[in-house]
């Protein structure tokens, strides 16, 4: 595997790829892989010819007070976790190679309506940031296919509406979601919970696929369920962020009569703060 730092090198590299006709695969990353990750690259290898990850803890995604200091920079153990699963390039460049005029001046990608619920609405200007550094990831890569984890639900939703809306020529794909025996969806900020939170921890998945029986048995109640879901989070130990019920097609809020849904939860649990999904179809 190759590690590049500059869009110069990137460029130059991919440019022979796409010359001799390879279809170019990309997984855009934060690093601090694991499995989930690596199955994002197993995916993409399945569907394309040159496999191009990218690692870059992108400032302009996070907000005041979070973890974007903290948040785990791992590349030697990433780069040898990525050529073990035959990843070709690793794109890896600085936030100067990114964001060469300061991240005030940088052009924004903004992907309105969607942007603004659930996560959004915690973490005000996230998804901004997340629809403008995979705008930009896109423009130095030039991928054919992109992969993105479903477990970050409303981010793969976005990062769908905002492709479609500036006609980006990049296929988007999912994936499922990968989780630790015990249900945890592994997550890079598993990594901030202690023995104690770590056992805690798989409830989250639990009350998710409670509530999917709930559904799956008849009960079109939401809203009780999603209220009765979080005070059973709150006993576990979590403190509430959002707990809903949607409609898959485009998040609002689900009614009796959609068939294609997706509960989409997150909770603080100690330092950290889970996120977890689970797709029913009725
Ligand atoms: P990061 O959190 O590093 O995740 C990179 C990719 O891995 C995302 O597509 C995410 O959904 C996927 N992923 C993470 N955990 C997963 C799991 N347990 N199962 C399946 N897929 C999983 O998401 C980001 O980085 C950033 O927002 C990024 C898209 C790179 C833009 O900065």
């Amino acid at each position: 595997m190759i590690t590049i730092h500059t869009i110069a090198e990137l460029r130059a590299a991919l440019g022979k790829e796409r010359f001799k006709g390879k279809r170019i695969g990309f997984v855009p990353t934060m690093g601090n892989l694991h499995e989930g990750h690596l199955q994002l690259i197993d995916q993409a290898k399945g569907s394309s010819d040159v496999v191009v990850s990218s690692i870059f803890v992108n400032p302009l995604q996070f907000g005041a007070g979070e973890d974007l200091d903290n948040y785990p920079r791992t590349l030697q153990e990433d780069q040898a976790k990525l050529a073990s699963r035959g990843c070709d390039y690793l794109f890896a460049p600085t936030d100067a190679e990114v964001y060469p005029h300061g991240r005030e001046a940088q052009t924004q990608v903004e992907v309105p309506v969607i942007s603004d619920l659930y996560c959004g609405a915690s973490r005000p200007g996230h998804f901004r940031g997340v629809a403008t550094v995979v705008t930009k990831l896109f423009g130095m890569v030039q991928p054919d296919v992109a992969i993105f984890g479903e477990k970050d639900f409303q981010q793969l939703m976005v990062i769908r509406r905002m492709t479609e809306d500036l006609s980006l020529p990049v296929e988007i794909q999912g994936s499922p979601i990968a989780r630790s025996e015990n249900g945890l969806a592994l997550s890079s900020r598993n990594g901030y919970l202690s023995t104690e939170e770590l056992a805690i921890a798989p409830a989250l998945n639990q009350i998710l696929r409670d509530s999917e029986k709930l559904i799956l048995d008849g009960n079109s109640d939401f809203a009780t369920i999603e209220e009765q879901a979080q005070s059973r989070l709150e006993s576990a130990g979590f403190k509430r962020d959002y707990y809903a019920i949607c409609r898959r097609s485009d998040l609002q809020p689900a009614g009796a009569e959609d068939r294609e849904l997706v509960i989409l939860a997150a909770a603080y649990l100690g330092p950290a703060r889970l996120i977890d999904n689970i797709q029913i179809n009725r």
